[in-house]
């Protein structure tokens, strides 16, 4: 029986693996990691992440042929394969500080690896990392090796939260890259084989190490740039009284375009899209190439401004000042689906908001208290100007309330923004929420989920991402 084990039982880790023992019943797979809430957490019935259709996949193979466990040396030295699906976050301090990524945790598994292997192993690369990681990782485990073999690829993750499971069983690709020697492509075959116990051939797609590595970052930089493109029009649209939705709507139909991806928003989140353009600038940089650096660069500063803009539509429409106004937040985490909150918008617009002295009330259906208030109370990372932490206001965190409820929310409420498209959030009970709301009532519509218009009939005023304004908000020009 091939035995693989998996380092890190993350957002990644956790449900490919699950996959991986669910579509292979002929491999044992163990997932392992230094955390033991985590750890405890997989092994219980309350997983530690939100995924629709983890439950049911780890419930049919748990205890089978998928095991968590926080004995890491025992397993990586009994396994074939050995994936490492570890945190990259940015650097937030010394060389390449807020650009750079992290490889902190990455080097201490590979050496782990080298201390406890006895037998030939493949170790695969799942994090995302720089290109020309696999390059210092086989440095590490060939001059710890004892004469192991060791054979590295990488085979990025493409897998998008809220659909992991979906994404894992049905993925566009895998991608698998290898050294071009008999070795490095007998390692790419053996990886291989798992993927296509269920990914049909033509899915899975071989090429070197280095285009594997930079072709995460580059899908990644690709997809958050449609956003930062859509996100720029629809400030034009606002500008000029076009309807973002209808301009997606005719630019997607261009089938060199295609409609996916481009609905526009308070601005993407989520722990992968900022850290890896970063990553793609740093490498740019550190390669002579600082034309291409600040042409990537410009797809964050987009999205920060996408986001300042829309806190400073809030304060506009609302005579200007927001000091003491009851503010409900209606979702918290960076996309539906899912209760991650690493680099969600909701962290930026509600520190906008704080900044300028509202009240929040803030509801997430999968969003602890614990965790906004963490959000909101930590130093806020400034990736242009790294050594400049921002000074976060100590009253800060008193002025939230987090409820478990969007009617309580919005209470007494003079605006809502909604942060997160959550499906509730388009069938709530407007009448009764404008009913106990002060008035004037306002709905910022950050992810343009509400129908405005049956809003607008109800009394609101309504404000959505790249639509045309009401009279009212047009009255109140917001500047960013
Ligand atoms: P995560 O923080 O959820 O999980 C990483 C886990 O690794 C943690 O539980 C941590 O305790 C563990 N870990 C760190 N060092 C360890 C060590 N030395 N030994 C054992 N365990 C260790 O991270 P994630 O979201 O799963 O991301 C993992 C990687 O995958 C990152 O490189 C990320 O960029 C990439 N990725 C993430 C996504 C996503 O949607 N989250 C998608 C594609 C790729
Ligand atoms: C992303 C990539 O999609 C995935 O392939 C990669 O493996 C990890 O990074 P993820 O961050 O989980 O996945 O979610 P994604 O669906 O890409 O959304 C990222 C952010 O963009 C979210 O905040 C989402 O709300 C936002 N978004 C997405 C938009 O604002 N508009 C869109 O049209 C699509």
């Amino acid at each position: 029986m091939v035995k693989i084990c998996c380092i890190g039982a993350g957002y990644v880790g956790g449900p490919t693996m699950a996959v991986i023992a669910l579509k292979c019943p002929d491999i044992e797979v163990a997932v392992v990691d230094i955390s033991v809430s985590r750890i405890n957490a997989w092994n219980s019935d309350q997983l530690p992440i939100y995924e629709p259709g983890l439950d049911d996949v780890v419930k049919q193979r748990r205890g089978k042929n998928l095991f968590f466990s926080t004995d890491v040396e025992r397993h990586v030295m009994e396994a074939d394969i050995v994936f490492v699906s570890v945190n990259t976050p940015t650097k937030t301090q010394g060389l390449g500080a807020g650009k750079a990524a992290d490889l902190t945790y990455w080097e201490s598994a590979a050496r782990m690896i080298a201390d406890v292997s006895k037998s030939d192993k493949i170790v695969v690369e799942k994090s995302t990392v720089p290109v020309k990681t696999a390059e210092a990782i086989e440095k590490i485990l060939t001059h710890n090796s004892k004469g192991i073999n060791f054979q590295i690829l990488s085979n990025p993750e493409f897998l998008a939260e809220g659909t992991a499971i979906e994404d894992l069983f049905s993925p566009d690709r895998v991608l698998i890259g290898g050294r071009e020697t008999p070795a490095g492509q007998k390692a790419i075959q053996a990886l291989k084989e798992v993927y296509a116990h269920w990914v049909p051939e033509e899915r899975i797609i071989c090429s070197n190490l280095w285009s594997a590595e930079l072709s995460k970052l580059a899908a990644n930089a690709f997809l958050a740039q449609r956003i930062s493109s859509v996100n720029a029009i629809s400030a034009l649209c606002e500008a000029t009284g076009a309807n973002v939705t209808e301009v997606a709507h005719a630019v997607g139909k261009d089938t060199r375009i295609g409609p996916k991806f481009l609905n526009a928003s308070v601005g993407f989140g989520g722990s992968c899209f900022q850290k890896d353009i970063l990553n793609l600038v740093y490498i740019c940089e550190c390669n002579g190439l600082p034309e291409v650096a600040n042409y990537w660069k410009q797809v964050i500063k987009i999205n920060d401004y996408q986001k300042s803009r829309f806190v400073n539509r809030v304060v506009s429409s609302m005579f200007n000042t927001v000091s003491g106004k009851k503010v409900a937040i209606l979702g918290f985490a960076f996309k539906k689906d899912t209760g991650d909150t690493r680099e969600t918008p909701a962290i930026d617009v509600c520190k906008g908001l704080l900044g300028d002295k509202a009240r929040l009330s803030i509801y997430d259906p999968q969003v602890s208290e614990d965790q906004i208030q963490r959000d909101l109370s930590m130093k806020k990372f400034d990736w242009d100007h790294p050594i400049h932490l921002q000074p976060q206001s100590p009253t800060a965190v008193k002025q939230v309330g987090v409820v478990w409820d969007a009617y309580e929310a919005t209470k007494g409420a003079h605006g809502i923004c909604i942060l997160t498209e959550w499906d509730e959030f388009k069938s709530l009970d407007y009448k009764k929420i404008y009913d106990q709301m002060q008035k004037p009532a306002f709905v910022f519509d950050g992810r343009n989920v509400v129908d405005a218009e049956k809003l607008r009939q109800i009394g609101f005023i309504v404000y959505s991402i790249g639509k045309p304004l009401d009279e009212w908000l047009k009255d109140m020009p917001a500047v960013a």
